[in-house]
């Protein structure tokens, strides 16, 4: 495979899948990428940018594989950026080397340098997608990863005629690392976005971008599968087609029990697969994505459009609008999550553990600390269990590996050192949080629980929370302060949804199990940007397991150095 996704590969692919490719024997294949850093002009909302690019793509390439593929992907990195790249949901197992955050598993791929990511593809398949892991970059470094399933297996639905992958993004006419960098000096959030885009583009609603929009062709009759992405950087989304109703098969690369429904709510960092019948009279209907905030948050509410049309209906058509959820619609978004279940069929369990070695509370605060150089003296901080995590110097993998001492702790506290009542009255007072890279150690298999709990302190705010290295499952959720006594009792331990990251509710709580049997250091964050970049963050040490092959792997030689 070349450089990126050309279309004849795509399209073969395609073929491949749906027409009688299921009869060949399984075998897992080794899938190759180059992913050159670089930068290139792109022109939007009226003006030309230059934005850093894999292979000069926005979005970028889409990986293709199959599950027990391996894929190697080297990324040579042409760009005055510092660059690490995340595989966003694969578990890499055992193998944290590939997993890609900057200064938690790797240091950056310095300008000029090239790195392999080596991984294999286990027990997992549907659509994730890869980003840069440092700063900001993300904004405009991102991809699809879809991964179909082993040779012979069919999806546990009906087989869709075509697919087609849906990248909401965010963009910024202003170079955004230089955007973070003046927030940062000022202690104050940077500029909102200037657009939300599908699949790079803005689509009409926005100026000078009628021929930046994305179109989908679709046969009258057919289903369709739309892998959708949420790729912005701090905004969760509501997503909906005019006049169609989407089936959800699919979230996280784990398979749903369907239901049936007009819009979704995707957090930033989550996917979500639909069926899609074009069932309706042919003409041309508007995808819309526009932001789900319920809290006193200023966000950029703009919808971005593409368009889904129907074979033969010409361009002179004007297209409907869906009908979206209310910016602050918290019902809709609650009772949209709680439809959420694992398929939990024989080939496809929910393995949900059942008991818990170990308990976890996690609050999370927004915050102000002194800072004497910022515009008011104070920043905007964020905190877990009252700690702003604080980047280190050198990979947090390399220290655990080769027992480099002095630069990280295992004592993250495993609940909060003061409890209050986290959702009660606004806590506005100056709070201040104590600054650490803190992280906590699992013993290898056990099983955790840990409870999110968002707080009132500053605001509350919905936050949707990445673990690396695992799937969880999402077994209880809920506004309000956790009660361990009556909320516990009404765990679904049977069918929850399985994903990689969850919104905790503005106000609320969630709780996740899951098995740590993947050794290694790994990262869990808010992946709201804003809030990882204020400190919302922390990692989980999982020591090795005393088997064969349950340690973590020595690491590649071409790992970048510090
Ligand atoms: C990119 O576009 C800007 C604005 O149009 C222009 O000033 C700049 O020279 C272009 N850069 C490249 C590398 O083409
Ligand atoms: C990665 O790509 C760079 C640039 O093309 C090349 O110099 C390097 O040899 C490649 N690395 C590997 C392991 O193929
Ligand atoms: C991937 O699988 C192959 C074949 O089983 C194995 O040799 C290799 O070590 C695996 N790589 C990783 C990173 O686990
Ligand atoms: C979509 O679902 C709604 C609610 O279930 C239903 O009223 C409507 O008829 C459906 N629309 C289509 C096009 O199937
Ligand atoms: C979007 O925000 C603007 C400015 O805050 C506001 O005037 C507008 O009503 C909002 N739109 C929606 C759909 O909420
Ligand atoms: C949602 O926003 C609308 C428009 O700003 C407002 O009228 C309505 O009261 C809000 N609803 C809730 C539940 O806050
Ligand atoms: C500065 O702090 C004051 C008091 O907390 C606040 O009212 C004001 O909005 C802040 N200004 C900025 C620019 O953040
Ligand atoms: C927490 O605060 C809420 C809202 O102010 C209040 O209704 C509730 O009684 C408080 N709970 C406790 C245990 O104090
Ligand atoms: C958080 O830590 C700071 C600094 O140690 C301390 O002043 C503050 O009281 C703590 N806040 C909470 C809620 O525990
Ligand atoms: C982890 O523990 C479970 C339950 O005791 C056991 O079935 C499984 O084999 C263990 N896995 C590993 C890798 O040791
Ligand atoms: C928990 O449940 C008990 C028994 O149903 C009930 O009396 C109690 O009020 C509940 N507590 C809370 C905080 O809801
Ligand atoms: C790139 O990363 C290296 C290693 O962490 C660091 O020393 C250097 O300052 C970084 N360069 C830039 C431009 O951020």
């Amino acid at each position: 495979m070349g450089k990126g996704n050309k279309c004849g590969l795509a399209s073969s692919l395609l073929c491949l899948c749906f027409f009688g490719f299921f009869s060949a024997p399984a075998k897992a294949a080794l899938k190759k990428y180059q992913f050159d850093i670089q930068v290139k002009n792109i022109s939007r909302l009226c003006h030309a940018k230059p934005i850093v690019t894999v292979n000069g793509m926005f979005p970028g390439p889409t990986i293709y594989a199959r599950e027990g593929d391996r894929v190697l992907v080297n990324v040579t990195n042409h760009a005055k950026y510092n660059m690490s790249i995340h595989w966003h949901g694969l578990k890499q197992y055992r193998n944290g080397w590939a997993d890609g955050p900057a200064y938690i598993t790797q240091c950056p791929i310095k300008t000029g340098k090239s790195y392999t990511y080596d991984f294999n593809i286990t027990g997992q398949r549907g659509t994730l997608w890869w980003h840069a892991h440092i700063f900001w970059l993300r904004a405009t470094v991102y991809g699809a990863i879809v991964i179909l399933p082993k040779q012979g297996t069919p999806f546990p639905f009906p087989q869709p005629y075509r697919e087609s992958n849906i990248i909401l993004g965010e963009w910024w006419n202003n170079d955004v690392e230089a955007l973070v960098k003046q927030g940062n000096q000022l202690g104050l959030p940077p500029n909102t976005s200037d657009a939300h885009t599908i699949n790079g583009k803005p689509g009409p609603l926005f100026a000078c971008s009628e021929k930046h929009t994305f179109a989908m062709e679709v046969e009258q009759g057919k289903t369709y599968i739309l892998r959708i992405v949420n790729a912005a950087l701090n905004d969760e989304l509501f997503f909906a087609i005019a006049g169609h109703n989407m089936t959800v098969v699919e979230i996280d690369a784990v398979y749903t029990k369907p239901f049936t429904t007009q819009a979704i709510l995707i957090a930033p960092g989550q996917t979500t697969n639909v069926l899609v019948q074009a069932t309706q009279s042919p003409g041309r209907y508007f995808m819309a994505a526009r932001p789900f905030m319920d809290a006193p948050i200023s966000v950029d509410n703009r919808t971005a459009t593409a368009i889904l049309q129907y074979k033969g209906i010409p361009n002179s058509v004007l297209p409907v609008l869906p009908q979206l959820p209310a910016p602050n619609d918290t019902a809709f978004a609650l009772s949209y999550n709680a439809k959420l279940k694992s398929l939990n069929s024989p080939l496809f369990p929910a393995n949900v553990p059942s008991k818990v070695d170990r308990h976890l509370f996690y609050t999370i605060g927004l915050g102000i600390n002194s800072c004497p150089t910022c515009l008011n003296g104070t920043r905007l901080t964020a905190s877990l269990n009252n700690i702003t995590f604080v980047m280190p110097q050198i990979g947090l993998l390399q220290a655990h590996y080769f027992n480099i001492k002095g630069v990280f702790r295992t004592d993250f506290p495993d609940r909060p050192p003061t409890p209050f009542n986290y959702t009660g009255a606004p806590l506005t007072a100056n709070l201040g949080t104590t600054l650490g890279t803190r992280a906590s150690k699992i013993a290898f298999n056990s099983t955790v629980e840990l409870v999110l709990q968002d707080t009132n302190l500053l605001a509350a705010e919905s936050h949707p929370f990445h673990l690396h290295g695992y799937n969880f499952f999402v077994v209880g959720t809920g506004v309000g302060n956790f009660d361990p006594k009556n909320d516990t009792v009404k765990f679904n331990l049977v069918d929850p949804p399985e994903r990689n990251t969850v919104g905790v509710p503005t106000g609320g709580w969630v709780a996740i199990r899951f098995r740590a049997d993947n050794p290694g250091v790994w990262f869990m964050h808010c992946h709201l940007e804003l809030h990882t970049g204020w400190g919302l963050k922390t990692a989980f040490v999982v020591e090795n397991g005393k088997g064969r092959d349950q340690s973590v792997l020595p690491p590649p030689k071409d790992l970048p150095p510090c």
